[in-house]
């Protein structure tokens, strides 16, 4: 899949994830074998969240790093869920209403990753799960994050980078191109979205790359541990 502007990914991304909104969530469970959850609770164990402190969930969709967030640390001040898709985030208020220790403590913020409507150093900890892959452009979706994030607080980004030239690399792209936009069409009715997800994986970078420009952006002590069996990368880095 390719786009011959940046406008034109932008809009397809906006209005794809307005699509599969009401199924995202049954579909990550099903697509990962409900690994999805785990690589969350590690992202929020990485964050170093301080007692009172604030996160951002860049890209939050339907929330579930800002409620893995508040499960994990329910003495967080503010958790601020951010994103430019509205049908997602109405998804994640609806799961909100059955979670109530969560109200004054989450809110939704309708927001361009590349331009983010918050003061410099307002966050402990910026995270993304599954977004750097739509951005049109990584370096200013990553300069965001850090120019949001308190000085020594961190920047956390989990995303599946481009598939290794390995063996279990080849399973995963067969698994990713073959079954996944299957899969994801019998249950969201949307099978381009499902398409859409290995293409961009392809398209993007590899995680020592996406280290480098991490650090470009002004960021320190970048590091990744690899999850999945390599098939997903969650990096962390420290403003
Ligand atoms: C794959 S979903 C990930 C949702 C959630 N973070 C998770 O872990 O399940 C990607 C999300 O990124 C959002 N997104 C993509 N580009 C964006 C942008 N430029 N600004 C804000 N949100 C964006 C989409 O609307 C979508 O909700």
């Amino acid at each position: 899949m390719t786009f011959n502007s940046a406008a034109e990914k932008y809009t397809y991304v906006n209005q794809m994830f307005a699509r599969i909104a009401h199924r995202y969530d049954l579909m990550n469970r099903v697509m990962t074998v409900g690994q999805d959850r785990r690589w969350r609770r590690l992202l929020v164990r990485q964050a170093n969240l301080p007692p009172g402190g604030r996160l951002l969930d860049i890209a939050t969709g339907t929330g579930d790093i800002a409620f893995e967030a508040l499960r994990q640390h329910p003495d967080l001040a503010q958790v601020v869920g951010a994103d430019f898709t509205l049908p997602m985030m109405l998804v994640g208020r609806q799961r909100q209403q059955e979670q109530p220790h969560t109200a004054g403590r989450l809110s939704w913020s309708a927001a361009d990753t590349l331009h983010l409507p918050f003061p410099d150093a307002t966050f402990d900890a910026v995270a993304s799960g599954f977004l750097m892959r739509n951005v049109v452009s990584v370096p200013q979706a990553l300069a965001e994050q850090r120019r949001v994030c308190k000085p020594g607080g961190r920047v956390l980004v989990l995303e599946i980078p481009r598939p290794a030239d390995t063996l279990f690399g080849r399973l995963f792209r067969f698994y990713f191109h073959q079954i996944v936009p299957r899969l994801g069409g019998l249950i969201s009715g949307q099978p381009d979205a499902y398409a859409y997800l290995p293409a961009s994986a392809e398209a993007f970078l590899r995680p020592e790359e996406l280290q480098t420009v991490m650090e470009q952006v002004g960021l320190k002590e970048v590091r990744y541990t690899m999850l999945m069996f390599g098939t997903v990368a969650l990096h962390v880095g420290v403003r």
